[in-house]
């Protein structure tokens, strides 16, 4: 009994390291970022159509849950925008319904989802990308995606450990 209970702390300490490593690496090579598909899209039973994209777009999908955010929690994501005009609707708005929250893996991984996903105002977002197929408004734009490798560096620790990204 006492070894297994060892053996097993013992596994767990090691893929908890190998999680760390995993994610430093990540960090360093720059190639995740952080993406959330935004509650119209979810209530709109979207999610299946936009993950395909993802995938066919080349993405790998390191982490993924459906969660619903806190006013807090919103806040605290959403909190480089604290001064603009829009911020009360936009953490409002996100904490709604759930959302899907995902951390991608791809070469020039901030670069191209945002090419895939299109403008953040869906009358601007070019044919075939995510926003001009789901998005509904500039405010319900179906998708978030990281505009830095540093920002999806924080974004991504902001909803995942290390333990769950696979
Ligand atoms: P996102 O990429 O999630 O980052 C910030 C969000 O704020 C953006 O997508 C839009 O959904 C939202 N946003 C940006 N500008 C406006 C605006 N003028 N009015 C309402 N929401 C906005």
């Amino acid at each position: 009994m006492g070894t297994n209970r060892l053996e097993g702390e013992m596994i767990d300490q090691e893929n908890k390291m190998m999680a760390k490593f995993k994610k430093e690496r990540e960090e360093k090579i720059g190639n995740i970022t952080f993406t959330m598909i935004k509650p119209e899209a979810v209530v709109a039973n979207n999610i299946g159509g936009i993950l395909k994209m993802i995938e066919e777009g080349g993405f790998r999908i390191v982490a993924m849950k459906k969660v619903h955010l806190s006013k807090e929690r919103a806040s605290e994501f959403y909190a480089v925008h604290s001064e603009r005009p829009f911020y009360g609707e936009l953490v409002d708005y996100m904490c709604e319904s759930p959302i899907i929250a995902a951390i991608l893996e791809k070469d020039n991984a901030v670069l191209d989802f945002r090419t895939l996903i299109g403008a953040t105002n869906p009358a601007d977002a070019a044919e075939g990308t995510i926003r001009a197929e789901f998005a509904e408004s500039l405010a319900k734009n179906a998708v978030h995606g990281s505009d830095s490798d540093e920002n999806a560096n924080i974004e991504a620790d902001f909803h995942f450990s290390a333990e769950e990204r696979f």
